[in-house]
């Protein structure tokens, strides 16, 4: 597939890399030096090359968008139309300090993500994980026991797309329902955060929670 990544940080630029390795053609995007673009392509080990927001956009099959909240607004300006698209969101909606969800319980980020682009196609992916533990589940993606991760979104053929994407990574993707379903996973993520970088075990007990997911 062809995947273009809105945000080319922690979380685009681990999965965007690891979404090359996988086989897919990926178009990185976002960030603030056209340099660490290119070094994210070129490190990628696969088809991966840099560009803008509107050429990741451009003919994707699906699109991750990975960017603090307060920068979708702008990273979807700059995508242009994205009418039909798959947009497969891992972005929470995070205040600025990055302490608390602005949205929470009686909606979500995924769900106002799908108000703002209504004739794309939404699924809420990949928020669960911290960043940290994407390269060690890959390496071992082949083993028979692998890591669930839970994703959630409105329609068939996005939820496959979204769920090829999972298993690419190395997770056993589990479809936890509509895109409404964001309201319980994204508090969940930020409960996960904290358990991951303010508790004793850091990233990899985030992982364990996941397996336990299923
Ligand atoms: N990190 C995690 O473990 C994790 C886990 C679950 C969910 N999330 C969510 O995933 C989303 C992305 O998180 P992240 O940790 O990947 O964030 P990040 O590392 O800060 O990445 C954001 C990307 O946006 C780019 N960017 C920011 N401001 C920009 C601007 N003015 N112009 C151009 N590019 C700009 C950054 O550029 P630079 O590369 O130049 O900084 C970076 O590439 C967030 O919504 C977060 O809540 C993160």
């Amino acid at each position: 597939m062809r995947i273009g990544i809105l945000g080319s940080g922690l979380m685009g630029g681990k999965l965007g890399t690891l979404f090359a390795r996988a086989g897919h053609e990926v178009v990185f995007s976002y960030a603030r030096s056209e340099q660490k673009l290119k070094r994210l392509a070129r490190e990628a080990q696969g088809n991966a090359r840099a560009g803008t927001p509107g050429e990741a956009a451009h003919e994707a099959d699906a699109l991750l968008l990975a960017v603090h909240w307060s920068r979708v607004d702008d990273v979807l300006k700059q995508a242009g139309d994205v009418s039909g698209k798959v947009i497969v969101s891992c972005s929470l909606p995070m205040n600025a300090d990055n302490t608390d969800l602005v949205i929470a319980h009686t909606s979500s980020g995924a769900e106002a993500l799908a108000k703002r682009v209504p004739k794309a196609r939404v699924v809420s992916a990949f928020n669960t994980v911290p960043s940290e533990v994407l390269f060690g589940v890959f390496e071992a993606r082949r083993r028979a026991t692998r890591p669930s991760l839970v994703y959630c979104g409105a329609d068939s053929r996005s939820k496959r797309i979204a769920g090829r994407l999972i298993r690419d990574v190395g997770f056993d993707p589990v479809d936890a329902g509509p895109i409404r379903i964001a309201r319980y996973t994204e508090p969940f993520a930020l409960l996960v955060a904290q358990l991951a970088y303010e508790g004793d075990g850091g990233p990899e007990l985030a992982y364990r929670f996941e397996r336990f997911a299923k």
